[in-house]
């Protein structure tokens, strides 16, 4: 089991880039990892991955790490696909979540820094660096304590607040910003010029992507190699949907699909910060970035995404949308999601389950239609959204048994 990796690919203009030495991007846009797919299609049958341990790693020949002894894991992938039919009776299609509240660190987010952490491991990189919402941070602090590595973390001072205890708890040099994630972004810029740091910024350089692709390969292994109709991604700097369609289309390149037919692709984002909605619209390729973005889906506020127009093609390509919705629908979406069906689901995925209620509401999904929404994270990261929820509960020595005996409690 190791890999095909033949090069790196610059997103915009194809040029080809050696994968032996660190990368970042072609003149300030995303590069991408080819495999030489041909040779991995001889080598390996898709069935015999059923027999592989359940993490990302039986995907080894579509990821980059060469030597395995370079994989820096804490077990992350085969999330759960939860069926979830108590949400169909109100959203009627048939509806999974899948579930990436479950990873190390509780978020999607350890998938992508997994890869890049075993990668700089490979490359011989000593000092990483993000800025991050929240999510991002914590995974590489997990990631590069388990590598042994060093690791600066910048997040806004309004990040919600496990987050950057999360990424304090795990060693990482810490620095809350009073600003925004482009902000933190300079920062870490300014830190790889003077000391050398090495910049894990989404898309920033190419193996987060190739993490955020087994979420792809994993849903079309966990629904028996064919898609669902639609997927409903919350959309922030895009990796996840970036990479999951470069799943797709790799899974197609080998033949492992069972059906042509791609799904089509929703990237989610909140009214507050829509940059790819804005765009969608306008029927433009590249974003124009937000002035003063604000939701409580801190995921969810990138006011300008370095890989927007792979965001846009993709979801173009998948005869798809790109929607945004307000904060009370993503909040109320999020309660509902626990309450229905007992899944931790973050504010950033209320996002994609308030878009499904739309698309419901408007027929573009029918009773007919396998739905996807991704839940990028687990709702414990938020405490913030969720304390007042114990502020209306009693003491028990008010318990008034009578009614509680009469069914009203
Ligand atoms: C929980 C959560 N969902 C979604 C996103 C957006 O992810 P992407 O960069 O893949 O668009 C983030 C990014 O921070 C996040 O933390």
């Amino acid at each position: 089991m190791g890999s095909f990796v033949t090069c790196l690919e610059a997103a915009l203009d194809g040029t080809v880039l050696p994968h032996d030495i660190p990368q970042t991007t072609h003149e300030g846009r995303p590069l991408l990892v080819r495999y030489d797919l041909a040779a991995v299609g001889r080598a390996v049958d898709r069935d015999a991955l059923r027999d592989r341990p359940a993490d990302l790693w039986r995907y080894a020949e579509l990821l980059p790490v060469e030597d395995p002894a370079n994989r820096v894991s804490l077990g992350e992938g085969m999330t759960p696909l939860v069926r979830c039919t108590r949400l169909e009776r109100e959203l009627p299609c048939r509806l999974w979540i899948k579930d990436e509240s479950q990873l190390p660190t509780g978020s999607f987010k350890a998938r992508g820094l997994c890869l890049a952490v075993s990668r700089a491991k490979e490359l011989g990189l000593e000092h990483l660096a993000i800025p991050t919402a929240g999510n991002a941070g914590g995974a590489l602090a997990a990631y590069a304590a388990r590598a042994g590595l060093a690791c600066t973390v910048f997040l806004p001072r309004d990040t919600p607040r496990v987050a950057c205890l999360e990424v304090a708890h795990f060693g990482a040099n810490t620095w809350l910003v009073d600003g925004l994630i482009t902000d933190c972004a300079q920062l870490v810029r300014e830190g790889a010029r003077r000391y050398g740091w090495f910049d894990l910024s989404t898309l920033k350089e190419p193996y987060r992507i190739e993490g955020k692709k087994t979420m792809g390969l994993e849903l079309a292994e966990q629904m028996g190699w064919r898609l669902p109709h639609t997927i409903l991604y919350p959309t922030g700097g895009g990796t996840g949907l970036i990479g999951m369609w470069k799943a797709f289309a790799e899974l197609g390149t080998l033949g492992w699909l069972e059906a042509d037919s791609l799904p089509r692709l929703y990237a989610c984002q909140a009214e507050g910060c829509a940059p790819i909605v804005r765009a969608w619209e306008a029927g433009e390729r590249f974003a124009e970035p937000v002035k003063n973005p604000s939701t409580r889906a801190s995921g969810l506020r990138v006011p300008a995404a370095v890989g927007d127009f792979m965001i846009l093609d993709a979801v173009r390509a998948s005869g798809g949308a790109a929607r945004a919705v307000s904060e009370d629908a993503l909040l109320a979406n999020m309660h509902r999601a626990a309450r229905l069906e007992g899944i931790s689901l973050c504010p950033e995925a209320g996002a994609c389950l308030a878009v499904l209620a739309e698309l419901v509401r408007e027929g573009a999904v029918t009773p007919e239609d396998d739905v996807v929404v991704y839940n990028t994270g687990a709702v414990q990261k938020y405490v913030e959204l969720i304390e007042r929820e114990l502020s209306d509960l009693g003491r028990p020595e008010d318990v008034d048994w009578s009614r509680i005996e009469a069914g009203a409690l």
